[in-house]
């Protein structure tokens, strides 16, 4: 009884000395519905809290064209794709393609560019259009046009006799608004990812990706860094945002969304997206210059940076057991990594020296020319996507049931997703194709667990 009693005594107490400075960082979640993705890490200073709350509110915001009543919300457009970051990322997952050319894009955009660089290293905008297609426009401002996707479709079969229907999305355009697109424009379709685990990845080590650059990779995988221009840095950097790993930091990347599919300017993006000769969406009304100040940027990013990743579940079941032990065999962890470490992160302390199991590596591959978009992203080849991390994409559908994947939301499910690898995963690819039913099941009861 006395023992224990102190032993209560010994917990409460040490369970009271953690809570008060050291409480042990938890950056996962065991949050398994449609809340998965929207959870924070802990711990949180009081402070922390509230701006991951500020952030929260305006990544929900649903922003509304000047001039307004309301100022404090309005500085959407004049050219704009949607009117709130979570239009695309809904609950912060991913996004889904339209499955027929009447359905317009919902929740992914188009990115467009001529060939060639920038002094920065980017991809050339368009001189009216810019980097990316802007499907409606404020009342006086002319929308730049529509995208439709129609798809081509083949059909692979699986050793054990199931077939798979494959779709290829094929781009068109219509309503141009300002003039015709020439020959030789370079087009990316890419849904939205899913937006949890931000921090995490932004915490590893520049000095780790140039490790995982170099070390040797079985059979004819390789992996390089993306180079990109940050704008707030003001000189190049190592990318890891975006399907191309084609922007540095979460900052940015939340910075250059406002702008270009919001309309939205920032410090960073001084300028919203109107181009020179679109004189209507120049002389638009603005909510204030910038429309988003530097403090409501940095608390999106914190938000962003603060979010848990889903714990995998179903780890006890043999199944999913053999299935990891498969994807390794069929070497799909030398690209989508188990296990990194985190470095130091003040930006969010709890965040910091972490063993984290993001299964990608950010880094770039080819991917071979079906997946291939033939549009250069700084050092991304047209043929070079970045690993996409597997975290939390088990809970992808329960987040958002409509849920696509591969850069342009082709995948309607994780088996399409795998038989698309190419290039440097084509052996991967064949692996997973000669499998026996049973083990492919395993393989995706694995996948379907984190
Ligand atoms: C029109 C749809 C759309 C809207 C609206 C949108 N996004 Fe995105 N988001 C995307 C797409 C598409 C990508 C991939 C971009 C690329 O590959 O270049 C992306 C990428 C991201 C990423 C990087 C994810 C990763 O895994 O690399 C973050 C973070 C992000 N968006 C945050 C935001 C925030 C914050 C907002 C609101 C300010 C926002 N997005 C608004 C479509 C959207
Ligand atoms: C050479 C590196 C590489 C290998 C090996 C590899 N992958 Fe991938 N994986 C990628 C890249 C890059 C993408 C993104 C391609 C795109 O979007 O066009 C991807 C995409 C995926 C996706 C879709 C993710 C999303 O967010 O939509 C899944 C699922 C996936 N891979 C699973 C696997 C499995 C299972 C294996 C082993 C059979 C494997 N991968 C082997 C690099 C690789």
């Amino acid at each position: 009884m006395h023992g224990i009693l102190s032993l209560t005594v010994v917990l409460v107490t040490l369970f009271a000395i953690q809570a008060s400075g050291n409480e042990p960082a938890q950056v996962m979640t065991n949050v398994a519905n449609r809340e998965a993705y929207t959870q924070a890490v802990s711990p949180l200073s009081t402070e922390e809290r509230q701006q991951f709350l500020q952030g929260r509110s305006l990544v929900r915001q649903s922003w509304i064209i000047s001039p307004a009543m309301d100022n404090d919300i309005a500085g959407l457009g004049p050219l704009y794709n949607r009117n709130a970051c979570i239009a695309c990322h809904a609950k912060n997952g991913r996004g889904f393609a339209p499955n027929a050319p009447e359905e317009s894009m919902r929740a992914m955009l188009v990115r467009l560019s001529l060939p060639g660089k920038t002094h920065t290293g980017a991809p050339v905008p368009h001189p009216a259009y810019g980097d990316q297609l802007q499907e409606f426009g404020a009342p006086g401002v002319k929308a730049e046009g529509r995208a439709h996707l129609h798809y081509e479709e083949t059909e692979v079969t699986l050793d054990g006799g199931e077939a798979v229907r494959l779709r290829k999305p094929i781009l068109e355009f219509s309503g141009l608004a300002y003039g015709p697109l020439p020959a030789n424009i370079q087009t990316s379709a890419r849904i939205a990812p899913a937006i949890h685990g931000m921090g995490l990845l932004e915490a590893i080590a520049d000095d780790t990706l140039l490790a995982l650059q170099a070390m040797p990779k079985p059979g004819k995988i390789k992996g390089r860094v993306n180079r990109v221009w940050s704008v707030e840095k003001q000189q190049q950097v190592i990318g890891r945002f975006g399907w191309k790993a084609n922007v540095a930091t979460v900052r940015e990347q939340t910075a250059s969304a406002l702008a270009g599919d919001m309309g939205l300017s920032s410090h960073l993006f001084p300028h919203g997206n109107c181009a020179e000769c679109q004189t209507g969406c120049r002389q638009a009304p603005v909510s204030g210059r910038p429309e988003i100040p530097a403090t409501q940027l940095a608390q999106m990013e914190f938000y962003q940076l603060a979010l848990a990743v889903p714990s995998p579940r179903r780890q006890d079941d043999p199944r999913v057991q053999r299935g990891a032990a498969l994807f390794r065999q069929a070497q799909c962890a030398a690209c989508h990594l188990p296990e990194i470490r985190t470095g130091e992160f003040p930006r969010l302390a709890a965040l910091g020296n972490q063993a984290i199991a993001p299964y990608t590596d950010l880094l770039l591959h080819d991917m071979g020319p079906e997946l291939a978009d033939h549009r250069p992203d700084f050092a991304a080849s047209g043929r070079e996507w970045r690993t996409p991390p597997l975290w939390g994409i088990g809970l992808a559908k329960q987040v958002e049931p409509n849920a696509g994947f591969l850069h342009d939301g082709r995948a309607r499910s994780i088996l399409e997703a795998i038989l698309w690898h190419g290039g440097e995963a084509q052996e991967s690819r064949a692996m997973v194709q000669q499998m026996s039913p049973q083990e492919r099941q395993w393989l995706l009861d694995f996948i379907e667990s984190l």
